[in-house]
């Protein structure tokens, strides 16, 4: 069971990468990011890489997912952000593809699982139509608990389940943070189960509390092995040395790159359908936490792109070959598949075709990963590749605890807060003061105070 970064294309005037002479300040610059993070970790302040190991955490997720088997045939999150992204990347990852389109049997009885992750009616009806409600579980997600995307969802399933005389106590279950919020006051009063998110646990580093164990687990995901994997790839980055912290070396590559080398763009392109929606994850988890102002109002942060090989060979690739040289390409290789397919002999004597049989379409796609990694580095792209042996609970697990403290590194190295989203809170505000709700009355004068649209610059 392996997961290493190799680096070569990142080293180096031949690859457009960084120079060993700049990488040689690199151990040092990262010896004060460890130190910052494991401050702010001892401190209480950042506690995602130490709930691996809470087992009375995970017990709280795996002793309600052994109350609820038999009963449900559909689960359905109602989240946004950190509270949705982790469990669809879980369920493409870890379960066989197509989940919720297999049958019971298939599924071995395991419902499938659905998440909202946004408040388009035409989602949200759709789904609501065809489920049966008597046979679902709602998991209201929201750290805060006061989302209105998250509750709005929530008042609509509240109220299809109170005209179908459901109990809410049977079909609904919060997971939230201990004490804030409006969810908790709800739970105790309603007979609602309610389990924790940490407080020191922001949404999008929530993936490994219960925002993402209890779905896991109630799909028949093997959460214990997922957490294995976690815990022994933060056991690897318990290091202040650079060379022996791969999600330091993640992080402090990234941040030269951008800061000294201008590649504002981190590219994040698995060569496997599996962790497609990985992808996705990841790019919430480096934009909301890294995109940030600094104290002396100047702007940091790379840009996260996810890709898909080798699907986008076909799309972006030509971009990241001969557009701007402003990106590092992050390649994910798995090296054995869960199944392969071997590519028939046929038509030999047609030229696109005769060589392509006897290969197999695991071996095909891990060439083409080889080959655009060695293209751009050819061309001066730099790029690295996260060579992982398997899409399983433990690898998926390790990946998720390395993307996350290399976040929480890049965040020391850039000097900004990787656990907050001030940049988010002015929107919610005028989208409160639309709403009307109540305190919202500095947002409203605020948002009056914006020029009108002028009809000069509509077409
Ligand atoms: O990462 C974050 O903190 C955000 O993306 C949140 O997950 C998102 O805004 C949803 O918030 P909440 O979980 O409080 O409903």
């Amino acid at each position: 069971m392996t997961i290493r970064i190799n680096y070569s294309n990142m080293m180096g005037d031949s690859v457009g990468g960084i120079p060993e002479s700049e990488w040689a300040s690199a151990p040092a610059h990262f010896e004060k990011a460890f130190a910052g993070f494991e401050q702010l970790r001892k401190a209480g302040t950042a506690g995602f890489a130490d709930m691996v190991r809470d087992t009375a955490l995970r017990d709280q997720a795996t002793s309600f997912v052994s109350k609820a088997k038999g009963r449900f045939d559909d689960v359905v999150i109602l989240g946004i952000g950190g509270s949705a992204l982790g469990p669809i990347a879980m369920r493409t990852a870890l379960r066989p593809s197509g989940w919720n389109m297999l049958s019971n049997t298939a599924r071995k009885g395991e419902p499938r699982l659905h998440v909202l992750d946004n408040v388009d009616p035409e989602t949200i009806a759709a789904l609501l139509a065809r489920l049966e409600l008597s046979r679902t579980l709602f998991v209201v997600t929201s750290k805060s608990g006061g989302t209105a995307e998250t509750m709005s969802q929530f008042l609509i399933v509240h109220q299809a389940l109170q005209r179908q005389s459901l109990k809410p106590g049977a079909h609904l279950v919060f997971v939230t943070d201990p004490a804030q919020g409006a969810l908790r006051p709800l739970a105790s009063q309603y007979g609602i189960p309610a389990l924790d998110i940490p407080a020191n646990v922001g949404g999008r580093f929530s993936v490994l509390t219960p925002v993402g164990t209890l779905p896991a687990g109630l799909i028949g995901i093997d959460v214990a092995a997922l957490l294995e994997g976690a815990a022994h790839m933060a056991d690897r980055c318990s290091s202040s040395k650079l060379a022996e912290n791969p999600a330091g070396v993640y992080a402090t590559l990234q941040w030269i790159a951008d800061t000294r080398l201008g590649k504002t763009i981190n590219v994040l392109m698995p060569y496997s359908d599996p962790l497609r929606d990985f992808a996705d994850w990841f790019v919430q988890l480096w934009a909301e936490s890294l995109g940030k102002h600094l104290p002396d109002g100047s702007s940091v942060g790379q840009t996260p792109l996810a890709a898909l090989g080798a699907t986008d060979q076909h799309s972006q690739v030509q971009l990241f070959m001969e557009g701007p040289k402003n990106k590092v390409v992050t390649f994910i290789a798995v090296k054995e598949r869960g199944t392969d397919l071997v590519i028939p002999h046929g038509f030999k004597e047609v030229k696109e075709l005769g060589y392509l049989g006897g290969h197999s379409l695991g071996e095909l796609i891990d060439i083409e990963q080889r080959a655009t990694a060695g293209a751009l580095a050819k061309r001066g792209r730099p790029n690295l590749t996260v060579d992982i042996d398997k899409v399983d609970e433990w690898h998926v697990g390790g990946l998720i605890m390395l993307f996350e403290l290399a976040t929480a590194y890049a965040g020391q190295l850039y000097g900004i807060d990787a656990f907050n989203q001030p940049g988010v809170e002015l929107g919610k505000q005028f989208a409160y003061a639309l709403l009307g709700r109540p305190g919202a009355d500095a947002a409203k004068k605020e948002w009056d105070s914006l020029p009108p649209t002028d009809e000069r610059w509509s077409v």
